[in-house]
């Protein structure tokens, strides 16, 4: 963070505020939702100038949450005894999608186990090993666009960020079987508005009821799921493949244990669905920013030219910082604790918030301009920067979603020339989780390779 100020010191010591939880806006909870789904940064940022670092919104289904945007605070709820913030019981809405043996939806023992198991394939060395992957499925992408094409990148970026965590957890040699998968998965992924249903709604009646129709769509991508873990169970080569299901198919616990086939296939959803989504959202805000950005994409160009990366990667970062997808990772206290100078009761969620420390000026000098140079020493601190959130529960795919992000937009970049088809950046709204481009980023495609 070369252009970074320095951070701001912790709070000066005090007695923490006991009895109450911080100001926050007022007003009917319905109200405040429907205004962040449709404004979520403006919303967020003025919030923050009006209460400060800690905030309280309360929404309908959610419940009471406490905004954090003190950097120092956040830090602290990412080092540290984290026994008393459970992510899983913040994330628990996610399980009825993912299962109950998802990464995302466990806590304590049970999700480091989990977590140990998944992280080999997603770190560094690994994901550096699939670039050459990820190049060739933005190439085939590229290769079908024609001059005066019109296409909406945040669905093209979903078809190929889809392909690449499926070849990521599959194998690279199942194109027909992907497909189908990605067909069954979206088809749940657009049913994630289900967990929003009353309770006694959320029963199955049938096809016809909203649930049945939602439970169906499960058990179809499920027996996919399944057959594919009872084939490559038996895989002549298994001991040899280096995709996700054959690594955990081999992996084994502590204590020689292997992974039940339910663990498997919660672990497989939560890959393909938290890998694919976030990621084509976060290349799709990308275009929008660096085909607004003229002065950018031309240096973007320049530097391409060479063998060096930082300034792709800096784009990368950048974009992250500027178009957080989601604005804040969650914590559910089991016990009272003082989070920047209150404290909170047992039960309380608190919510570390990304998009607002992001955006902070004392940290980001014109927080809201879109400037790469300011990573250009390839630096990030990890309370001040955190799309991925932090501590142990940080996100597994981090780095295959930025080797991802670079990829892609090299190949993009390259190989075509697009013009935005709207007048103005697309307005980013809250979509389920996520913060997403309300239009998709539309664009033209004026030369292609
Ligand atoms: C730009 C793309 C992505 C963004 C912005 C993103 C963001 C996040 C965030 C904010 C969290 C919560 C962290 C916390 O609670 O502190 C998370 C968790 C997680 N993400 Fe990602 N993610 C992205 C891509 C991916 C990819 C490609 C994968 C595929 C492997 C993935 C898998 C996961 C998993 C398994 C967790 C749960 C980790 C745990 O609870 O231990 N994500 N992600």
């Amino acid at each position: 963070m070369s252009a970074t100020a320095q951070a701001p010191a912790s709070l000066p010591v005090a007695a923490p505020r006991r009895g109450s939880l911080p100001p926050g806006p007022g007003g009917p909870a319905l109200w405040q939702f429907l205004q962040m789904a449709e404004r979520p940064l403006e919303k967020l940022l003025g919030w923050h100038a009006r209460y400060g670092d800690c905030f309280t919104v309360s929404w309908p289904v959610f419940g009471t949450g406490v905004y954090v945007a003190d950097p120092q605070a956040i830090r602290a709820l990412h080092t540290g005894d984290q026994s008393d913030l459970r992510a899983g019981e913040a994330n628990a809405p996610l399980g009825m999608m993912l299962g109950e043996r998802s990464v995302l939806v466990l806590d304590g023992p049970e999700h480091l186990r989990q977590r140990r198991l998944l992280l080999p394939p997603f770190q560094g060395s690994a994901v550096g090993a699939f670039r050459a992957v990820i190049r060739d499925v933005a190439e085939r992408e590229v290769a079908r666009w024609r001059p005066g094409d019109r296409l909406v990148l945040r669905e093209r970026m979903r078809e190929l960020t889809f392909e690449v965590i499926a070849r990521a957890c599959f194998g690279v040699e199942q194109s027909v079987r992907i497909e189908q998968l990605r067909r069954a998965l979206t088809a749940v992924i657009d049913c994630q508005y289900m967990g929003l249903l009353p309770r006694p709604m959320q029963r199955d009646l049938g096809r016809l009821s909203p649930w049945g129709a939602f439970q169906a769509r499960l058990r179809a991508a499920d027996d996919m799921l399944f057959e594919e873990i009872a084939r490559r169970r038996d895989a002549p080569d298994l001991d040899e493949r280096t995709d996700v299901l054959s690594l955990l198919l081999r992996a084994r616990d502590e204590d020689g244990e292997p992974m039940t086939d339910r663990e498997l296939r919660d672990e497989l959803v939560t890959m393909l669905v938290a890998g694919h989504e976030t990621t084509s959202t976060a290349l799709a805000f990308a275009f929008d920013l660096l085909y607004r950005h003229p002065a950018v994409l031309a240096r973007l160009r320049d530097e391409l030219t060479g063998d060096d990366d930082r300034y792709l990667d800096a784009v990368v970062t950048e974009t992250l910082r500027l178009r957080p997808i989601i604005d804040a990772n969650q914590r559910k206290l089991t016990q009272p604790r003082v989070v920047a100078g209150w404290e909170l009761p047992a039960g309380t969620t608190v919510l570390p918030s990304i998009a607002v420390v992001q955006r902070r000026e004392d940290l980001y000098p014109r927080a809201g301009a879109f400037r790469p140079e300011r990573f250009l020493d390839g630096k990030t601190e990890s309370y001040a920067w955190l799309p991925f959130g932090g501590g142990i529960r940080r996100c597994i795919g981090a780095a295959l979603a930025q080797a991802e992000m670079a990829e892609a937009i090299r190949t993009i970049v390259e190989r075509t020339e697009l013009r935005p088809l709207r007048p103005r950046p697309d307005p980013v709204v809250m979509r389920g989780i996520t913060l997403i481009p309300r239009h998709g980023v539309a664009v033209e495609v004026a030369r292609a390779a």
